[in-house]
């Protein structure tokens, strides 16, 4: 992070502290229960923010080189990105122009084409038909009209976006509407993924993002996990059109005031929230990036979700104690996000079953709550 929006961020967060408060929204929000439990409105949701508009999908470090792929299916639609010959990241629809058959599942490397492995189809890294067995028997299919059909796919500061349906070309600026400048001195190209993990829940997919968007639950819900390592209740939050940043200070910063403004380092005393809308938590923690991607479960009710947790570190690990350490940061991040704080999300769906609440209160202390929650009511109605 910049050093001058470093200095900026610090001082709002000491004058919050010397104040007792924290940054706060407009007023008390309350969002129906029915956003979390109406089937329509999940229908509307899937479709105008999961499949009409680009969402994150991780860092460079994931296909780096020529050859290199990998796919994604929880919007329902599947999707192939491989990294071609020219460095150029390109995505197709992951659907054979055959009979409709996967290409590829999961994520490789070093790929020269991909084999349909039904009928062995086969397209170059462009998405051109190069191959076509017994080619004979289909006469007047021509090749060039059987190319993959190619879906938008950005790439810049290290960060990959795709749309799952074909669409206009975009930018990671203009998407990121202002906030992607922040992004720089992280020079996240070079970054290594270390772990990844899907987990599926029984809860909407936006309560599994509330979780990230406020420190009020940490004395409560994480006593024994990160609550003694932030503090609670305090956060900063500003918004970049649907997007939003917030910082959630560690106790080291009421050390670092003591020292010059040059020598403040907020990225060592807090963990640094960017939502990138609609899905993605992108922690920026002191030594490590952690993205939490979250998705309605593919073919599932309103109150089924999926989640992808994505660990990524600045180097390749090269020896024990390094994979011990990190390792060692994957375990709290588990137990504080998927042992803690989804099972209370499940539990919160579960309890709209009584019926006793119409609604959620999202407090002013709860602002990127509130953000986002109310974005996504915007975009769902439109
Ligand atoms: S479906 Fe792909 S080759 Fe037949």
């Amino acid at each position: 992070m910049q050093a001058e929006l470093q200095q900026e961020l610090s001082r709002r967060l000491f004058a919050h502290l010397d104040a007792g408060t924290t940054d706060v929204w407009p007023d008390v929000v309350r969002q129906q229960v029915s956003a979390y439990t109406c089937p329509e409105r999940a229908g509307r949701e899937r479709r105008e923010l999961f499949q009409r508009r680009p969402l994150f999908v991780g860092l460079s470090g994931l296909v780096p080189n020529p050859g290199d792929w990998i796919t994604s299916d929880e919007t329902g639609i599947p999707v192939l990105i491989v990294r071609g010959r020219d460095g150029r990241l390109r995505a197709f629809a992951n659907v054979c122009r055959h009979r409709g058959a996967k290409l590829a599942d999961g994520r490789g490397c070093g790929a020269a084409s991909f084999a349909c492995p039904y009928h062995g189809w086969t397209y170059d890294l462009e998405g051109r038909l190069i191959g076509l067995p017994d080619e004979r028997n289909f006469p007047g299919v021509e090749r060039k009209d059987h190319r993959l059909a190619a879906v938008p796919v950005a790439e810049k500061h290290g960060m990959i976006f795709v749309q799952a349906t074909p669409g206009e070309s975009f930018d990671v600026d203009d998407l990121l509407e202002g906030m992607s400048a922040e992004f720089t001195p992280y020079r996240l190209g070079g970054w290594t993924p270390y772990s990844h993990q899907r987990f599926e829940f029984a809860m909407n997919w936006k309560i599994a993002v509330d979780t990230f968007l406020e420190p009020y639950h940490f004395p409560f819900l994480h006593k024994n996990t990160v609550g003694p390592i932030f503090i609670g209740n305090l956060c900063l939050y500003d918004g970049f059109g649907p997007h939003l940043r917030e910082v959630l200070p560690r106790h080291g910063l009421r050390d670092m005031r003591d020292k010059p403004p040059e020598d403040w380092d907020l990225v060592d005393n807090s963990a640094l929230v960017y939502v990138f809308f609609p899905n993605t938590a992108f922690i920026v923690q002191k030594d490590h990036m952690e993205v939490w991607r979250c998705f309605p479960r593919s073919g599932g009710g309103p109150g089924e979700s999926v989640v992808m947790f994505d660990f990524y570190v600045p180097e390749p690990v090269r020896n024990e104690k390094a994979r011990i350490h990190w390792d060692k940061n994957v375990d709290l991040a588990v137990r504080t996000v998927i042992e803690e704080d989804f099972p209370t999300g499940e539990t919160i769906q579960a309890g709209f079953a009584a019926g006793v609440n119409e609604h959620v209160t999202i407090g002013r202390n709860e602002p990127a709550v509130a953000h986002f929650e109310t974005t996504v009511n915007r975009y769902a109605a439109a």
